[in-house]
């Protein structure tokens, strides 16, 4: 089913390798026309969930950040992944990818050493040309640059490799500008940059990706059982440390109880847990789970890691981290910078702690479109049954025939639909062929206009998942769309037409009601 999904994306596409009439260099995609708009979309549900449900403040940072900066964050020392280089060729790999491909061995908990003996221990050796393979040594993840044109004068700069660091430089500002209180929510939708060794698995393991992050700023003195309090009796799949010391799987909990348990280190780490599992229901996906990191795999900054783990086809994948993050970044950047980031709030001096929820765009979008491909022998093509406030277009717009004035009555309603919707005209081919294409990228509907059309100003509405049709007078085909768009829950989207009544022309139900 994968490699049908790629196939699709490919003929239709949906992403494309960065330059790819040249050697595409691996881990880098475009989006074409469809991704871009589903992935718009999905940062769009993000927004409302992540940022105007709780009146979160949002900025767009620099992608370059100064070599300080980075230090400051811990990233030019530590944000490392383990490298060795074949003797012979210079090959390289990342080492605990290759004892997992090589040997199912894992090696994510192992040290450099460790894995320099596991690949020594179990003769593995370059798969090119079957060289020795060096020690194993970190290799720095960040892609580095200088702006200067002067030589000797240059300043030595970073692609940020998470777009967190302009939120946490940018704090003090938005405290002192923005109301002067916390706790303060401040997100970013931006690109990100990782020197990956071996980018693989398409959009799961990239150079150049978007994240969706939040740093929530709180004082941890004051009372935050309110954040627990609203989403305490929500249900989630949670693994804990313990179940994976026990090799077992994730049980559902409320969150409410894990916290009590002691799972969940900061009541608002629930609160944003809530948010994800919102999210992904949201987007159509059903199945995940949220593992508690190990210590050993927790990061150098944080004091608690969950992540949100989705099924795929490469096997679970982390899509979402949400990070306990204490005041480690404020610390740091207030040593380095020698400002004072503290801030004065109920008339006490706070260096603000942080539970920051991270979400990989990319991977997000990928796992939505795995999940919601239906295969169908029955139908004779394959779909994608994406909610509808995600998919590309909210409806194909498609006259019968291309003749008879049903072209340019076809454009007249595509006219009407464009300010409000994303609408797609086309008039190539049969109108089964043509219903293909819509369902294959996901779109729920397909408005045809047909002669009946020309006669009494009605078009009929097929619905992706059942290709039930209704019809509907012009008038309201945008109210009709609206409607189903917003209230159409994934469980709506499954259930046929349920929000849209075939009605009467008004004149007709005037007439008749007089
Ligand atoms: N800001 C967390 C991460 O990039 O993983």
């Amino acid at each position: 089913m994968h490699e049908k999904l790629f196939n699709m994306m490919a003929r239709r596409a949906v992403i494309i390798p960065t330059s790819e009439i040249y050697n595409p260099i691996a881990g880098f995609y475009d989006y074409g026309p469809v991704g871009l708009l589903i992935k718009r979309k999905i940062v769009d549900m993000w927004r409302e969930i992540f940022i105007k449900e709780d009146g979160f403040l949002e900025i767009d940072g620099s992608t370059l950040l100064p070599e300080i900066a980075l230090k400051a964050s811990g990233h030019v020392d530590h944000f490392n992944d383990p490298l060795t280089e074949c003797r012979k060729c210079h090959r390289r790999y990342r080492a605990d990818h290759l004892l997992e491909e090589a040997k199912k061995i894992d090696a994510s908990h192992m040290t450099n050493e460790q894995m320099t003996a596991a690949i020594r221990e179990n003769g593995i050796k370059c798969s090119v040309c079957a060289g020795e393979l060096d020690e194993v040594k970190p290799f720095n993840m960040m892609f580095k640059t200088s702006v200067g044109a002067v030589d000797g004068s240059s300043i030595t700069l970073y692609l940020r490799p998470e777009t967190a660091q302009n939120i946490f430089m940018d704090f003090n500002k938005l405290f002192n500008t923005h109301g002067a209180k916390l706790p303060l929510g401040i997100g970013q939708v931006g690109r990100s940059y990782r020197n990956e060794i071996s980018p693989r698995q398409g959009l799961i393991r990239v150079r150049e990706f978007e994240q969706m992050e939040v740093e929530f700023f709180f004082d941890p003195s004051e009372d935050d059982s309110q954040y627990l309090e609203q989403v305490k009796d929500i249900v989630v799949p949670l693994q804990t440390r313990e179940q994976q010391r026990r090799k077992e799987n994730f049980d559902f909990v409320s969150l409410g109880s894990a916290y009590e348990n002691g799972d969940i280190p900061v009541r608002t780490v629930a609160y944003f847990m809530a948010k994800e599992q919102k999210l992904l229901n949201a987007l159509g996906i059903m199945n995940f789970r949220f593992r508690h990191l190990m210590e050993d795999e927790t990061p150098h900054y944080s004091g608690g890691n969950f992540d949100v783990e989705i099924p795929t086809k490469f096997g679970w994948v982390e899509v979402i981290s949400l990070a306990y993050r204490t005041n480690y970044d404020l610390a740091r950047h207030k040593e380095f910078s020698g400002k004072n980031l503290e801030v004065t709030f109920n008339n006490k001096k706070v260096l603000a702690h942080v539970v920051e929820p991270s979400i990989g765009l990319g991977r997000l979008f990928w796992c939505a479109l795995e999940h919601a491909y239906v295969e169908d022998k029955e139908r004779g093509w394959d779909w994608l049954n994406l909610p509808p406030r995600i998919a590309p277009y909210d409806a194909y717009i498609l006259p019968l025939m291309k003749k008879d004035n049903l072209p340019e009555k076809a454009k007249e309603v595509y006219a009407q639909l464009l300010t409000m919707f994303d609408v797609y005209y086309d008039a190539s081919g049969s109108i089964g062929r043509r219903y293909a294409k819509a369902d294959e990228i996901g779109v729920p509907y397909c408005v045809t206009i047909d002669y009946q059309t020309l006669e009494d100003e009605t078009v009929t509405v097929r619905f992706r998942n059942d290709g039930k049709q209704a019809r509907i007078p012009l008038d309201i085909l945008a109210s009709e769309l609206m409607r189903f768009k917003y209230n159409g829950t994934v469980e709506g989207a499954k259930s046929g037409l349920p929000l849209i009544q075939v009605q009467q022309p008004k004149d007709e139900e005037e007439g008749k009601s007089q």
